[in-house]
């Protein structure tokens, strides 16, 4: 399976000599679903904001469909892999939440008739179309979330990284916006998420990146959550469903499940055995 970005031996030192990426490496499978976990002060969104270009390595490489992000690249990077920040605030500048949202597209110099189809295709999805005339900063830290997303999804990007995705949105919210990236995911569009929300990386991820301290500490598939050596090192926590199993009596280690479904299963073969 080929790898839509790799990530080899990759510094970055802020400037007041703070080293939050520290010889990372680790890649990311193209048509998978990815959760990027780690403490806080790991480097998640450092790393985020080196794998759409917005900064450049200062050691080590990253690499995107095989070619190297550099100035010659980064243009064309950013136009196929959007960001959404960690804070709204940090996105959602323009006077109103269509023209936010219009804003992309528009530098990708689209006619305007695919700009406005493109604006409302996102603003539905995100259901925030009732909110398209009003002017971002009067909206909740939620709403103004939901239009950060759909100015990314205005850009159809081959790649979409969400930072901590979920914060500040109520749990219906959340839940639409996980049938939002479920729904690019069946589209074709990888997409990968920075979160500390180790349930919802148990839920929905196909693959697990953890992070600590500017590096990668494991990669592979959910099953990395139920490993205690790993949880401890990381200064993470179980997913919830396995703290739950881990106390019953009669579950084995291997076949601990991680998320609910997988518990009503387990549940079940318990009450009928
Ligand atoms: N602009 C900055 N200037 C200086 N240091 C910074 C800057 N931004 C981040 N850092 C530092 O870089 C390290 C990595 O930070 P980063 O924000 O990438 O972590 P994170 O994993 O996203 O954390 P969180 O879970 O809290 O969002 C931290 O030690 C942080 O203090
Ligand atoms: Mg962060």
């Amino acid at each position: 399976m080929a790898n839509i970005i790799e990530v080899e031996n990759l510094y970055y030192r802020y400037r007041d000599a703070t080293e939050a990426l520290r010889g990372l490496s680790l890649f990311i499978p193209q048509d998978k679903r990815v959760a990027i976990l780690g403490p806080n002060g790991a480097g998640k969104s450092t790393l985020l904001l080196h794998l759409n270009g917005l900064y450049l390595p200062q050691k080590g490489k990253v690499c995107f469909l095989g070619r190297e992000i550099n100035p010659r690249t980064e243009r064309w990077v950013k136009s196929k892999v959007g960001l959404v920040f960690q804070d709204p605030d940090d996105q959602v500048f323009s006077a109103t939440v269509k023209e936010d949202v219009a804003f992309g597209p528009l530098n990708m110099n689209l006619p305007e008739h695919e700009v406005s189809r493109r604006v409302s295709d996102a603003l539905q999805a995100v259901q925030m179309e009732e909110y398209s005339s009003k002017p971002p900063y009067h909206l909740s830290h939620g709403q103004k979330k939901r239009v950060a997303i759909a100015g990314v999804l205005a850009m159809q990007p081959k790649v979409i990284l969400l930072d901590e995705p979920t914060s500040h949105l109520d749990p219906k919210s959340k839940i639409t916006l996980i049938k939002i990236l479920n729904h690019l995911h069946r589209q074709g569009t990888t997409v990968v998420i920075a979160t500390h929300d180790v349930d919802l990386a148990a839920e929905w991820a196909d693959h697990i990146i953890i992070l600590k301290e500017g590096q990668t500490l494991a990669q592979g598939d959910a099953w990395l959550l139920t490993k205690e050596d790993l949880i401890e090192k990381a200064d993470l926590c179980f997913p919830t469903v396995v703290q739950i199993f881990r106390q019953l009596p009669g579950v084995k280690r291997n076949y601990l499940p991680l998320n609910v479904n997988e518990a009503v299963t387990v549940l079940k073969t318990i009450i009928t055995s």
